[in-house]
């Protein structure tokens, strides 16, 4: 993919369903009682694709009406049906560690697979926990293809997670829905909160409080033994993720003027934004209300002349931040070089095991372009303010880094090549055109 540079990004978009709320609803869904939940605005990823099929495998009814509408049958008591074949979860960790846990509890035994990358990411820390749960998950070297045995009903855990993930968590609460007994969940740094929304919208009972634990703020989570519940609709709102990388690209240029209408504006996701307000942003957020038990709203950005830090140390992100923003810290550090200042992210480590070694992606692909980058064992520091040069970039088969730097490749001088770009599919299959409706040149 050939990207040529603009001189501001103008108008307004809608973007596609939240691809982390998306593989949630319909894997909820899929576990209903009785009853078809009808989803709107389900993510167009193909991530979000893997997780249907799977589902289709393992029996459960999946109808895709109009663009972006997919109606899921409850599998009932009778439950997920053995499939015959591996259930292949492509490129998606989301997929693999959220349908091991729902499998869990079921007496099945089904094996779970999926791209090259995939199969390089840790799996222990679902392997862990939901062996402790009864059910047997079975890795090679704590990597997939993972065989999950499952079993009916599961002891329900008390579980502290030992790193920061929302897929882990989600593991967990949904291989509670089938154990006897009471789950609890202690987060050292609260993640996305998806997954206790969506149940709570399923009328499951589900609660999450900050606790102290020895003068450490942490988060608890528990989910009351097995409740069956009913089917229910569900609209996804726009994908934060997707609308942090056409913010980003609008933040470059003082000319720019956007509108993203309807995005998930969940406080566990909206990081990014607060960080940019933080660098000297100019965001406003319109429209905000709460729907389907979470928060969705316009958010307005006018771009800036220049980028200054607001706060002291405003450009450093570390410790509980990060897990509000793990998903934008590439786009980020591509930012951090219109910063004064730059940016430096640390306790990022998780990044190294993502779709591809982000730290190390960022870092190389940066420096091509000319920026000055210093890269840490959990993290990095880009020196800013600096002007990117258009060179030839490697996506890593990575759709958030192929995105990040098609945004560098816009604000840079000259035209660059993104090797592998067409990966964007991924999460976000309309991120060219989308970019291309509201670039000006
Ligand atoms: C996700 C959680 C995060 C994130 C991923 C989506 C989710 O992963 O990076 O893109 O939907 O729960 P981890 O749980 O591995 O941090």
């Amino acid at each position: 993919m050939s990207v040529s540079p603009v001189k501001a990004l103008r108008g307004t978009l809608s973007l596609p369903g939240d691809k982390s709320i998306s593989h949630r609803s319909a894997i909820i869904a899929a576990l209903a009682y009785k009853g078809t939940s009808r989803i709107t605005n389900f993510s167009t990823s193909e991530d979000c694709e893997s997780t249907l099929r799977c589902l289709e495998q393992l029996g459960v009814k999946v109808m895709r009406e109009a663009a972006a509408t997919v109606c899921i049958e409850g599998a009932g008591a009778k439950g997920f049906r053995a499939p015959s074949e591996p259930l292949n979860c492509g490129n998606s960790g989301s997929t693999m560690r959220m349908l091991a846990g729902a499998l869990a509890g079921h007496d099945v035994v089904a094996t779970l697979t999926g791209d090259e990358s995939l199969l390089t990411r840790p799996m222990k820390r679902i392997i862990q926990p939901l062996n402790q749960t009864g059910a047997h998950i079975q890795g090679t070297m704590d990597r997939a293809p993972l065989t999950v045995l499952g079993r009916q009903p599961l002891s329900a855990i008390r579980y502290e997670l030992p790193v920061a993930s929302a897929q882990v968590k989600t593991a967990i609460l949904l291989a509670g829905l089938n154990a006897r007994g009471r789950t609890e969940i202690i987060e050292p740094n609260a993640t996305r909160d998806h997954t206790e929304r969506l149940l709570s919208w399923f009328s499951i009972k589900v609660d999450s409080k900050t606790i102290d634990d020895d003068g450490t703020s942490k988060t608890r989570t528990a989910l009351e033994a097995s409740q069956p519940f009913a089917a229910r609709d569900v609209a996804v709102p726009g994908d934060m993720s997707s609308a942090a990388f056409l913010i980003a690209a609008a933040a470059a240029f003082p000319e720019s003027e956007l509108l993203i209408t309807d995005v998930g504006l969940n406080p566990t996701r909206t990081g990014f934004l607060s960080i940019l307000q933080l660098l000297g942003g100019d965001i406003e957020l319109r429209n905000v209300r709460n729907e389907f038990n979470e928060p969705i709203g316009d958010v307005y950005f006018r771009g800036r002349y220049k980028f200054e830090p607001q706060a002291p140390r405003a450009n450093l992100i570390r410790g509980s931040l990060v897990a509000q923003v793990i998903d934008e810290l590439p786009i980020l550090a591509v930012l951090g070089t219109r910063l004064l200042g730059g940016i430096e992210i640390r306790d990022a480590r998780e990044l190294r095991v993502k779709e591809s070694d982000r730290l190390a992606a960022t870092v190389t692909n940066l420096r091509v372009m000319g920026a000055e980058v210093e890269e840490f064992e959990d993290g990095l520091k880009v020196r800013g303010p600096c002007q990117l040069q258009g060179a030839v970039l490697d996506s890593y088969g990575d759709h958030r880094i192929a995105m990040a730097f098609s945004v560098a490749a816009l604000i840079a001088t000259g035209t660059s090549e993104i090797k592998g770009a067409d990966c964007v599919r991924v999460s976000f299959p309309e991120f060219f055109r989308s970019l291309e409706s509201v670039s000006e040149r």
